[in-house]
């Protein structure tokens, strides 16, 4: 069986302390390093200094730490080419940028640019300008906030919905508030969780019990450890995407009715993609009247950005009125929350999208497969290609990159454990088979030229 790796507890923990905890605030001060001869302090203001700590000599040791384990992060520079997604430019090198064809995107259904929501922000601009003014207690509900809180909560089948600048704060902001406004609360989280919700139980300072991905038999013992009269909530994800595995929904429900839990689930991989109005998993596996808080993300498969949660009138009115993530924070630009609104209704009433996106994951499977690439078992639109070491992972993307014009990028940890690096591909229904059947057989040399091995061809 694959390794099932994102982010553990464990891992977000250990990343943490390996790159951040020991790094005092900063402060500015003077240049510490310049003066050799004086054990570190600054010959100019030595005299009234009684420490001798080097700041820089510690933010050095984090970043070199990075670089020893390969893991140090590069973003590329990248502009996509509207109307020709997933064509790009790529501005490495001298030469000017150079065209390339992305694999990664979470733009997963390529609504980035889609005519209807390009056409949408363009208006909203011209109609209300930039800003919406502020949080919304300063600046207001804006319309197109109040439209889009509406189209998400009909899209799940919840009675309310409340938007958030993105998925993390929305995970972060409700997970907090919800577990403070219960008490005692215990929180049960999947150990894949993703790093946001990891950091919502976190800040609500409540107990949580970590059960084993997707294991609703150790779920089970862990509920019923608990005395039956503390509040309980279960938090999960459907899609888990470095992986593209499913959670069990409706045994976790099973388990949430019997013990009298609430559940939370985290869509932000599934919304817009599954079932026949975009609604998720949830929607596909008509299980979304059984989940009380569903939160997705506007930023991939509905190609713009923000987050919300969806729920019952009254869980909503509680996160709004308690949650710092919602209330201390500018409310989203309603140029883009207008072009989400646009998205999120179209992917209403189209399927055309999600089916393209699912026959281009499947195609792309099987040429790895037939290939002998080491695929991994994903039963989602996730295609992830195990490399099992960093550096090798980083090479495998440099090369693409550099020779074939194609980019994917490594996925290193904390993102997935230390030894399942990989390289996670997200066809869309806008890679063609000739771009896949290219892709396929760059992988190939490489994979030749760096002495990997191939399996068996299926
Ligand atoms: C499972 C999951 N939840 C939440 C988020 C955060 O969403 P956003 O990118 O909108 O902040 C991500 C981001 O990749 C994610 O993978």
């Amino acid at each position: 069986m694959q390794a099932r790796c994102k982010h553990t507890e464990s891992a977000e923990s250990e990343a943490f302390n390996a790159s951040s905890s020991q790094t005092p605030r900063f402060k500015p001060r003077p240049d510490l390093t310049k003066s050799a001869d004086t054990d570190g302090r600054d010959s100019d203001c030595g005299a009234d200094r009684t420490s001798t700590l080097n700041y820089d000599q510690i933010f050095d040791q984090a970043i070199d730490r990075l670089h020893t384990e390969g893991r140090y992060r590069v973003f590329i520079d990248i502009l996509r080419n509207k109307g020709a997604f997933p064509n790009a430019r790529c501005f490495a090198g001298h030469n000017g940028p150079k065209p390339i064809t992305v694999w990664c995107s979470n733009d997963y259904l390529a609504m980035g640019q889609h005519p209807k929501v390009v056409a949408a922000m363009e208006e909203a601009l011209h109609d209300v300008g930039a800003g919406s003014g502020g949080t919304r207690n300063i600046g207001g509900n804006t319309h197109y906030h109040i439209q889009l809180e509406q189209e998400l909560a009909d899209l799940h089948g919840k009675e309310s919905a409340l938007l958030f600048t993105s998925g993390y704060v929305s995970n972060d902001a409700t997970l907090s508030t919800l577990a403070k406004l219960l008490p005692g609360c215990i929180i049960f989280s999947d150990e894949l969780n993703h790093a946001s919700m990891i950091a919502g139980i976190r800040n609500s300072g409540c107990e949580k019990r970590i059960f084993r991905h997707n294991d609703v038999d150790h779920l089970r013992e862990l509920l019923a450890a608990e005395d039956p009269d503390v509040p309980k909530l279960i938090a999960f994800e459907s899609v888990y995407s470095m992986d593209g595995d499913v959670a069990p929904i409706h045994a976790i429900c099973d388990l949430a009715d019997e013990f009298n839990a609430l559940t939370y689930i985290d869509e932000v991989h599934a919304v817009g993609m599954y079932g026949d109005h975009g609604g998720g998993i949830s929607e596909r596996d008509d299980a979304a009247d059984r989940i009380d808080l569903i939160e997705g993300t506007l930023g991939k498969a509905f190609g713009v950005m923000g987050g919300y949660v969806a729920a019952s009138k009254k869980v909503i009115d509680c996160i709004r009125s308690y949650a710092p993530g919602f209330i201390f924070t500018t409310s989203l630009s309603p140029v883009l929350v207008a072009g989400v609104l646009a998205s999120v209704r179209h992917l209403k009433q189209s399927s055309v999208e999600r089916d393209g996106q699912q026959a281009a994951a499947a195609m792309l499977k099987q040429k790895f497969r037939d290939s002998g690439l080491p695929v991994m078992d994903s039963t989602t639109h996730i295609v992830p290609l195990m490399v099992g070491d960093p550096v090798r992972a980083k090479k495998i993307s440099d090369i693409l990159l550099a020779e074939y014009g194609v980019y994917v990028q490594p996925i290193n940890f904390p993102t997935v454990p230390r030894g399942t690096e990989r390289l996670r591909f997200t066809p869309g229904p806008a890679h063609t088979e000739e771009m896949m059947s290219e892709l396929t057989k760059a992988l190939v040399e490489i994979w030749d030229r760096l002495e990997l091995e191939l399996a068996q061809a299926a």
